[in-house]
């Protein structure tokens, strides 16, 4: 039917129910796209974690998918299925914006960051070891390569969005090998693109100035180490009304992943009560990658005034609306 296929990650908890959320607002809107659900329940491949090849398959052939949250086990000998999702398909940059919402109200106003985060490596790269008893190691590994790739990808992106400055975010101070070197790399990655202005900040420094005043941020792109991107991009959502509101892109060259970074909150699973928004603004930013602009953009509005309205928001965001309630007053406006 010429339409493009996407492959769907439905996700645990609240997944299913924000996932038909997206669903019924696209069909509203006519968008040329077909979903195709896939399981990415893990499998066992030479002992470890391993997504299904079917939904491998998936997602080289559409090219992109739209993912739900996953749950994380947390402690020993588990792997993350996000993780296993961004290493799997080499997704090395994760681009994370965080724009505030005109007429919902938080301490801030007028907040347009983007955060760029080194999306294979750092803190992330699982090298992990029990040296002696009360002993432990985690090796935060930085390669030129990776970090050549997501600085390279920060450059084009600005250059792409019409904001002319990069900095790199880091704490070289302390790491001063592993920051050092993509702090260093950023500097001649900078000479490349001589239309953007270029420098750097610490991370604590970050934090300190964008809780102050974020608007300073508005017109960079920050780009850094992943475990940073991860702390500093939950922070961004802080200020503009949480996790609820923000997308999220998993970039490769291959395909990329569109997803929530919200959790699956299992506490409210199945009860409609979750905000579809942050799943809805990650597809946005699918759209936009698909150039289906005119759709980003008309999904968009719609949710910007349902929200601005404020008569039918989530509990999340104060309101009393059941998730399906919010997205029908969506689709009411398209
Ligand atoms: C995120 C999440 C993930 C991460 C978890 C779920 C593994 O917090 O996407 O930011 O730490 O990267
Ligand atoms: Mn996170």
């Amino acid at each position: 039917n010429g339409n493009y296929l996407v492959s769907l990650i439905e996700g645990d908890g609240i997944g299913p129910e924000i996932s038909q959320s997206v669903k019924d607002i696209y069909a509203a809107a006519n968008v040329p796209i077909d979903w195709e659900p896939i399981d990415v329940t893990p499998v066992l491949v030479d002992g470890k974690t391993a997504i299904p090849q079917p939904a491998i398959d998936s997602i080289k052939k559409n090219l992109v998918a739209l993912k739900g949250p996953l749950a994380t086990p947390i402690g020993k000998g588990h792997v993350s299925l996000n993780l296993t999702l961004r290493r799997t398909f080499n997704l090395f940059a994760n681009v994370r914006p965080c724009k505030s919402i005109v007429g919902f109200k938080t301490a801030y106003d007028g907040v347009d960051t983007v955060i760029i985060r080194e999306n294979t490596e750092g803190e992330y790269s699982g090298i992990e070891h029990h040296v002696v008893d009360g002993v432990v190691q985690s090796i935060k590994l930085i390669t030129r390569e990776a970090s050549e790739r997501v600085l390279r990808y920060a450059f084009q992106y600005a250059e792409s969005i019409g904001k002319n400055k990069v900095r790199v975010v880091h704490k070289a101070t302390i790491m001063k090998q592993s920051d050092g070197l993509f702090l260093e790399l950023g500097k001649n990655m900078a000479k490349q693109y001589p239309a953007i202005q270029f420098d750097y900040e610490l991370l604590d420094n970050t934090c300190l100035n964008m809780v102050t005043d974020p608007t300073p941020y508005n017109d960079k792109v920050l780009v850094m180490p992943n475990l940073y991107g991860d702390i500093l991009s939950d922070m961004c959502a802080g200020l503009i009304g949480g996790l609820g509101l923000t997308p999220s892109g998993n970039i490769g060259d291959e395909c990329s992943i569109f997803e929530a970074v919200h959790g699956s909150a299992p506490d409210i699973a199945g009860k409609a009560l979750a905000n579809p928004t942050a799943l809805l603004f990650s597809s946005i930013m699918m759209l936009q990658h698909m150039g289906l602009n005119e759709h980003a953009t008309r999904i968009q509005k719609a949710t910007f005034d349902t929200l601005a309205e404020g008569k039918y928001l989530t509990g999340d965001l104060g309101g009393k609306a059941k998730t399906h309630e919010y997205a029908g007053a969506i689709i009411d406006k398209l």
